[in-house]
C-alpha cells in the first residue's frame, strides 16, 4: 500500500479516455490512496457520477456553484486539501483554460486555486495534441512546474487514427503518482547532512569540566527534521539527556576536538548545520588526578586555550558541504553579529537566536530566531524548537530545489 493515507484529486475531464478512469480510480484505491473525484460536464457525458462515486466511494464534484458542494468543502479547501491532483483524462480545453489561468468551472478554478503538484494525462486526437496552440500550452505548463505523463502512441477509440493521444494506462499513471508524491515527500533523499548538538565538556579533572546551558533539543530536532525530509544524517551530540532521535546515525562525544574529529569524518557531506555549543575554551592541561583543595592556598588557576572552531573548519574545508549552516547565540547586536559570522565562519546561513536570560531559549522548549543569508533576513514568530526545526529543513531543501 505504496500510497497508504495519500489524498488524490482526481480531475476527469470530456473525453472517451475517461472510461479508463474508472480503473484508476480503483488502482489508486489498491495502493491506499483515498481519491476524490472531480468531474466537469464534458466527462459527464462519457462517465456517470454515479459510477465514479461508487468506486472512489466519495462524494463527486461537478459544480462550481453548487450549495450542497460549497457548504461541503469549497473550491479552495478542495485544490489545498490533498497531496496530489491528478487530471486523467486532461482534454486540449483545460489544458488551455490551465495554461492561460481561466476559471469558469469547478476543474479550472481548483486548479488556479491549488499550491499542490498537479499531474496530468492527456488524451485528445493526435492532430489535436501536435497542433502548435496544444504544444504551446505544454510547454506554458511545463514551465510552471506542471508534471506531465504521455500521451502514448495508439489508435484513438473515436476515429481509428493512430498517434499520439492515447491516455497512459492507469498503473502508469499510479506509478508516476507514487514518483511524485515520494519526492515531494522527501525533497532531501540521497542528500548527506552532518548535524552538531548539544554543550561539550572539557574536563579540568576527572571529575569536574567546563560546560554550558545547552540541551541538545533543538539540535536534535533538526536532524530528526532533515531525516524526515529523506537526508541520511549524521548526528554528532555533546553529552546531554534528551534521546537519540529516530531514523539518526548518531554519535555521542563529549570534548569539542572529539566533535570536531567525528564531524569531519563524516565528511563529504552535502548539509552542514552546526547547532551544538561548543564551548570556545578547554583547560590546556587536564589534570589526571582530581584537584584537590590546599589548606590556605588560594584555588589553582585554570589556564585556558581556545577550542577548534568545529563551524569554521567545516566552512573552509577542502570538503565544504554544498550548504553550511551555523547558529549564533547572541545577547546583544543579534543581526549583525550574524552577519559578521558568515563570512568569519564560511557560512552560507546563520540561525540567531537572543539568548539573553530572560527569553529563556537557552534549555527552554521554545525558539525565536532570524535567519540570516547573504539574501537578506527572514525573522520568524517565536515558536516550538521542533517547529523551527521543521522550517529550517524545508528552508534548506528549497535551497537544493532552486540552486
Ligand atoms: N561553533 C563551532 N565550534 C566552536 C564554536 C562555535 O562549531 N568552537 C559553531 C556553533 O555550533 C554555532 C556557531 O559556531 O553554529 C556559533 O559561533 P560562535 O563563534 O561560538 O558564536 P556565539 O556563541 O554565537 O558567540 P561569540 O561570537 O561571542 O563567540
Amino acid at each position: 500500500m505504496i500510497l497508504k493515507n495519500k489524498r488524490i484529486l482526481l480531475i476527469i475531464a470530456g473525453g472517451i479516455a475517461a472510461y479508463k478512469s474508472l480503473d484508476l480510480i480503483r488502482r489508486f484505491r489498491e495502493q491506499g490512496a483515498d481519491v476524490r473525484p472531480l468531474m466537469t460536464a464534458g466527462a459527464q457525458q462519457f462517465v456517470t457520477p454515479l459510477a465514479v462515486g461508487a468506486l472512489s466511494a466519495s462524494h463527486v464534484y461537478t459544480d462550481l456553484f453548487s450549495r450542497e458542494d460549497e457548504q461541503d468543502v469549497g473550491h479552495i479547501r478542495l485544490a489545498r486539501d490533498c497531496d496530489l491532483i491528478v487530471v486523467a483524462p486532461a482534454t486540449a480545453d483545460l489544458m488551455a483554460k490551465m495554461a492561460h489561468g481561466l476559471a469558469d468551472d469547478l476543474a479550472s478554478t481548483v486548479l488556479l486555486a491549488t499550491d499542490k503538484p498537479v499531474l496530468v494525462a492527456p488524451a485528445m486526437n493526435p492532430k489535436m495534441w501536435s497542433t502548435k496552440a496544444t504544444q504551446r500550452n505544454v510547454a506554458t505548463l511545463k514551465a510552471d512546474g506542471i508534471h506531465f505523463i504521455g500521451p502514448e502512441r495508439g489508435e484513438m477509440a473515436e476515429s481509428g487514427e493512430a498517434g499520439l493521444g492515447r491516455m497512459s494506462e492507469p498503473m502508469q499513471i499510479v506509478e508516476t503518482a507514487t514518483l511524485l508524491l515520494d519526492g515531494h515527500a522527501k525533497p532531501l533523499l540521497g542528500r548527506k547532512a552532518i548535524v552538531t548538538s548539544g554543550p561539550t565538556h572539557e574536563p579540568i579533572d576527572p571529575v569536574r569540566y567546563i560546560a554550558n546551558r545547552s540541551s541538545g533539543k533543538q539540535g536534535h530536532a533538526i536532524a530528526a527534521a532533515l531525516a524526515a525530509l529523506g537526508a541520511d544524517v549524521t548526528l554528532v551530540s555533546g553529552p546531554v539527556t534528551i534521546p537519540d532521535p529516530l531514523g539518526v546515525r548518531t554519535i555521542h562525544v563529549e570534548r569539542a576536538e572529539e566533535m570536531r574529529d567525528a564531524v569531519l569524518a563524516a565528511l563529504p557531506a552535502d548539509i552542514a548545520v552546526m547547532v551544538a555549543a561548543v564551548a570556545d575554551w578547554r583547560v590546556e592541561a587536564q589534570a589526571g588526578e582530581k584537584i584537590k583543595k590546599q589548606a590556605g592556598e588560594p584555588p589553582a588557576p585554570l589556564h585556558l586555550i581556545e577550542n577548534p572552531d568545529i563551524l569554521k573548519t567545516v566552512g573552509h574545508h577542502a570538503m565544504r558541504p554544498k550548504l553550511v549552516c551555523g547558529f549564533a547565540a547572541e545577547t546583544q547586536s543579534v543581526i549583525e553579529n550574524a552577519r559578521k559570522k558568515l563570512d568569519t565562519k564560511g557560512a552560507d546561513m546563520i540561525v540567531a537566536n537572543d539568548v539573553s536570560a530572560e527569553t529563556g531559549i537557552m534549555g527552554g522548549e521554545r525558539n525565536s530566531v532570524r535567519v540570516i543569508t547573504r539574501d537578506g533576513v527572514d525573522v520568524w514568530p517565536d515558536m516550538p524548537k521542533g517547529e523551527v526545526a521543521e522550517k529550517l529543513a524545508e528552508k534548506i531543501a528549497s535551497y537544493f530545489a532552486t540552486s
